[in-house]
């Protein structure tokens, strides 16, 4: 098992069998749950992992236990990815203490019966528990991303252990693309509707000494690898950008709706502006949705459709809302043979969301590009490059 620091050991497991991660999620790549162990005077064990893995999640600790059993097992979060093998690791270890706060304990006995289980070991905000040499301070992190999270801090050898925090889709057995893409398509996906609590969180640990993050998906963070997470993070949290230019979201059907975001992208390219067209049918929804806070500006196209937003366009629309858009300027183009009215629609599903300043300029396309709404493609472009 590989050694992450000084007495620390990855425990984890990769799961490159399953198709979506919490059923929406398309994971190509897999994924990782991972769990560690601090093998100090006494032994800790960090999370568990997804039911499919518990036994083989067992022989890990069991090559790194060298026949001692451990003492403690923290539990930092409870979705099932984490938690679900707990169960099978106090059958066989009844003597270790689980390690949890208050609300980690009702959903224990939520998922595997009351007065589950029969070793607590409550803790509460900043409270330490040593081990030896190790000690973890524990950090809330409510809604980072579920409210029982908690992050475990080693005194001993400034490691963070993040929970789903700094986590990433891909399994770790296969090849690393760019971290901060797939952390980006996770994060914006699973916690993008929290940042204010991810903020908070960062804000609480900003002050510690890390040399390492070690969360529950994904790789360990060290050197620049972590600075450059931690980059990302604040600006995520803050829902600043983290790239320059406009994305066109684009939905459809006959190629006229393209064709209209494509004179787009080509207007404000002449401009000067980067762009990038997405295809909102095709593209992952996920990473649609990653893109749409990667960038500063937006304009979504789109036809209409049963006197509706085209389905493609309406669900990024609704995920967008649902994790609290903010801090952008939107525009749209509106396609519709003899009656394009789904701008207004698209603008509606976005009226909720806080700072966000919408173009004056909306293109309306009738069955195909015409002069009219070519000029009012430029006069989008004009706006959006002010
Ligand atoms: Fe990886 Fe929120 O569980």
């Amino acid at each position: 098992m590989k050694q992450i620091a000084e007495d620390i050991f990855y425990v984890g497991v990769d799961d490159t069998k399953l198709d979506y991660f919490e059923g929406q999620f398309a994971i190509p790549d897999g994924v990782s749950y991972n769990s560690y162990a601090i093998i100090d005077e006494k032994i800790a064990i960090i999370d568990s992992v997804d039911a499919k893995f518990g036994e083989e999640w067992l022989k890990n600790l069991e090559e790194v236990l060298g026949g001692r059993t451990p003492d403690y097992l923290v539990v930092q979060h409870m979705e099932p990815d984490h938690s679900a093998s707990i169960k099978l690791f106090t059958d066989r270890y009844p003597l270790a203490q689980v390690v949890g706060n208050q609300k980690t304990f009702v959903m224990l006995e939520g998922y595997f019966g009351k007065g589950f289980p029969a070793n607590q070991l409550v803790v509460k905000e900043f409270e330490t528990l040593s081990f030896g040499k190790h000690s973890l301070r524990f950090i809330m992190a409510p809604m980072v991303h579920w409210p029982e999270v908690m992050f475990s801090y080693d005194i001993a050898t400034n490691t963070l252990f993040s929970a789903d925090a700094f986590g990433k889709f891909g399994a770790l057995s296969r090849k690393e693309k760019n971290w901060e893409d797939e952390a980006r398509r996770y994060y914006f996906g699973i916690v993008g509707k929290y940042g204010a609590q991810v903020k908070a969180v960062l804000l609480k640990v900003g002050s510690l000494e890390i040399n390492r993050i070690a969360p529950l998906h994904g790789p360990v963070l060290e050197g620049k690898k972590l600075s450059s997470a931690i980059h990302y993070y604040k600006k995520w949290a803050a829902y600043t950008p983290d790239a320059e230019g406009v994305l066109i979201a684009c939905s459809s059907i006959y190629g006229h709706t393209a064709q209209a975001a494509a004179r787009l992208a080509e207007e404000l390219e002449n401009r000067g502006q980067k762009v990038k067209v997405i295809d909102l049918i095709r593209c992952d929804w996920a990473e649609c949705i990653a893109q749409a806070f990667r960038f500063p500006k937006l304009v979504v196209a789109a036809t209409t459709y049963n006197g509706e937003i085209f389905p493609a366009a309406r669900n990024f629309l609704t995920g967008l809302a649902e994790r609290n858009y903010q801090w952008r300027t939107v525009g749209f183009i509106e396609n519709g043979s003899w009656a394009p009215v789904c701008a207004r629609q698209m603008r509606a599903r976005l009226e909720e969301c806080k700072n966000l300043v919408f173009a004056e300029n909306t293109v309306k396309v009738r069955c195909a590009l015409n002069d009219e709404s070519v000029e009012e493609i430029k006069k989008l472009a004009d706006e959006l490059c002010k």
